[in-house]
């Protein structure tokens, strides 16, 4: 089947006929045709992009030219490359553009003379994310009449991790297979890459490492020669997107794929080998991004070994990609999973602050470590990483995960955004009021060189991309916060809705609804209080208190017949909370001031203790299951009032992952209830059936 015809696949670039006459006609005029002046690749990209759009929302082909024929059009353009009049007429606007930046203006092509529009971009990817930005106002069916904008991305690395093994299998992918590998060889037709390409590249992603951070045996050649010219073609694909290829590697590499004796990084001829490593592909891939590591973590190979720490790792890598510009993303997700949860010296949420703050100031400039939004594992709730206010003088950069590991598996509905939004907006004052996690993380606040914020990628080769349809709002919402986080949640489900599903406005209502809701309707059947987990082992879906499989030293949550959660505080827990920068740390140290959402994440408490809410702990437990599993069911009520508005097989196909939520959200009702009324002997006040 041809791609296009199959359901989702085209996901937020639908590009629908405008339904309004008025409206398509001043489309057509302003979009007659396109110059672009220059002939280089993403400059057509862009104009390409463009003309397609225009040709599906007014059913008329502009005309691709160097420059304009007629008076009204479209000019796509670099700053300093423009012709002199309208460099002239935009200098105010590009003065002060980065690369990635744009200016978007209609303006009157000399005295008297029709409107035009210009796409000026501070260099060639400016222009392409200029464009998408056109199409996206046609999309919402706004007017072009007056357009001004200029905007500058807020991240200088705006990055999609991809967890795919060249056997085409996804680690924690719950879309199909890979688009990348099939049968531990990259795939022979890179459409469906390219397509991909422009999905990010409409949403600003400027950077994709293509393999699973766990680097197996296939993966670890990767670096190799024998995969040089492939990779190289990928880039390309790439490239013409504004996108930067990254590769994870395997710290061990120079052992299993170099047959040297040792990976020590002080070694001179370890060294060697990644710096010829690194020569070799920077002349197959002249733009090439650079090297993701997790190393020293989960059974991965890493410096530990040696008895060198992650500075010296970390280091020897960006000594071998400096010369050629590379960066070495490191990531923080570094911790004991044999611990005993028993021992209370230890605490896994205390893992990475422990292991990288004592080297803050140690990392080379090109090298950025890569820290997960929580201190635990993606969990629908945890509070914000402390390392983030911690360093000071080490770049850093947010991970997040799309892919909805914890969050229902694109099985549930989890619209994400509004968790991301919480994250980027924490202010961990670490130099005062305002220093947000957006700020740390882009590096504005510490002056850092490079900073930014990658995430998981929730995409296969399903036919829509995400396994749930709806799934695709958190990788367009993914990759509008990294452009721009102080774009508000409902400017971003807006923009999804009716660019995904059309501009009828019961279904933006309705849908709006819905993804407003999910995920506090998944967190009110799932894991209460911030406690986390409680999941089955290792798939990670379907619920099990005591199931996690690194918690088999001891349960995580700490319940008995008594009381449950982890006592984090400083005086008679683990003292994570010390972490943390004042207020912070009081407020989290406190029984009376913790918020309830977090409240098991930081203190034991019993069953009986009363939260801000005024409800027991036990009695929560109880309400919000029953509530859950009520919310997740109206979910589905409220989609099939959608019947008839949205196209039938995509209609069909959230319909049927919805009423698995359903279903699946009483059996989590069940359980988590059967368990603690089982455990704390204390009967549900409102006498519902607990099994
Ligand atoms: C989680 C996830 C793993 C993954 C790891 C990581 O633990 O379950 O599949 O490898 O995170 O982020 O490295």
């Amino acid at each position: 089947m041809d791609t296009n015809e199959m359901t989702g696949y085209k996901a937020w670039l639908r590009y629908e006929t405008a339904e309004n006459e008025t409206l398509r006609e001043e489309y057509r005029i302003y979009c007659s045709s396109i110059a672009v002046a220059e002939q280089s690749r993403v400059l057509l990209t862009a104009a390409r992009e463009l003309a397609a759009a225009v040709r599906s929302i007014t059913g008329h082909s502009p005309s691709i030219a160097p420059s304009l024929d007629r008076a009204s059009g479209v000019v796509i353009g670099v700053k300093g490359k423009l012709d002199p009049e309208l460099e002239q007429a935009l200098s105010s606007d590009i003065a002060e553009l980065s690369d990635e930046g744009y200016v978007l203006r209609t303006l009157r092509a000399g005295s008297g003379g029709a409107e035009r529009i210009a796409i000026v971009g501070g260099a060639e990817a400016g222009a392409l994310y200029g464009v998408f930005h056109l199409i996206r106002v046609m999309q919402m069916r706004k007017s072009l009449g007056g357009l001004r904008a200029t905007e500058q991305p807020a991240n200088r690395l705006r990055m999609i991790n991809q967890w795919d093994n060249m056997d085409g299998s996804i680690e924690r992918g719950y879309a199909g297979k890979s688009i990348f590998y099939r049968g531990n060889a990259f795939v022979d037709d890179f459409s469906r890459i390219r397509d991909y390409a422009r999905l990010l590249a409409s949403v600003g992603i400027n950077a994709i490492s293509i393999n699973n951070v766990n680097v197996h045996r296939e993966e670890t050649k990767l670096i190799t020669k024998q995969y040089e010219e492939t990779l190289s073609r990928v880039a390309a694909v790439f490239r013409d997107y504004g996108i930067k290829l990254f590769l994870s590697v395997n710290f061990a590499s120079p052992i299993a794929a170099g047959g040297l004796p040792t990976a020590d990084p002080l070694e001179p001829s370890v060294k060697e080998w990644w710096a010829q490593r690194a020569s070799d592909l920077y002349r197959a891939i002249p733009d090439f991004g650079g090297f993701l590591v997790k190393a020293d973590s989960e059974f991965r190979p890493g410096p530990f070994t040696y008895g060198r720490d992650h500075a010296d790792g970390a280091n020897m890598l960006a000594e071998a990609l400096a010369p050629h510009g590379g960066l070495v993303i490191w990531r923080c997700f570094v911790y004991n999973c044999l611990q005993d949860w028993r021992d209370r010296s230890t605490d896994r949420a205390k893992a990475a602050y422990e292991h990288f703050m004592p080297l803050d100031g140690r990392f080379a400039d090109n090298v950025i470590l890569q820290i997960k939004n929580g201190p635990m594992d993606f969990q629908v709730r945890e509070p914000v990483s402390p390392l983030f206010g911690g360093l000071k003088r080490t770049n850093q950069m947010l991970e997040l995960q799309i892919t909805q590991e914890y969050t229902g598996q694109q099985k549930h509905l989890c619209y994400l955004v509004p968790q991301w939004k919480e994250v980027l907006d924490f202010d961990t004052h670490a130099a005062g009021k305002g220093s947000t996690v957006a700020r740390l993380a882009s590096g504005v606040l510490r002056e850092r060189p490079h900073g930014g914020i990658a995430a998981v990628s929730n995409i296969g080769d399903d036919a829509c991309w995400t396994g749930h349809p709806l799934a695709q709002a958190n990788l367009y919402g993914y990759g509008r916060l990294t452009w721009n986080p102080s774009l508000s949640e409902d400017q971003i489900t807006a923009e999804w809705i009716r660019q995904s599903l059309g501009c009828d406005p019961e279904v933006e209502t309705v849908v709006s609804d819905m993804l407003r809701k999910s995920w506090g309707i998944y967190e009110s059947y799932t894991a209460p209080l911030g406690v986390g987990w409680m999941v089955n082992p290792n798939h990670h879906y379907g619920p099990n208190v005591d199931g996690y499989e690194y918690s088999k030293w001891g349960t995580y949550h700490f319940a008995d017949c008594r009381g449950i959660g982890v006592d984090r505080t400083a005086e008679t827990g683990t003292g994570y909370t010390a972490q943390y920068h004042s207020p912070w740390r009081e407020t989290f140290n406190s029984l009376e001031l913790c918020p309830d959402e977090l409240l098991l994440f930081f203190h034991h408490v019993p069953y009986t203790h009363v939260l801000h809410s005024g409800n027991t702990v036990i009695q929560h437990i109880y309400d919000t299951h029953f509530e859950g599993a009520e919310e997740a069911a109206a979910l589905l009520e409220a989609w099939k009032s959608l019947e008839g508005r949205i196209e039938a097989d995509y209609f069909a196909l959230v319909a049927e992952r919805l009423a698995v939520q359903s279903e699946h959200a009483k059996e989590w009702r069940d359980v988590i209830n059967t368990y603690f009324y089982r455990k704390s002997g204390i009967a549900d006040r409102q006498g519902r059936l607990i099994y």
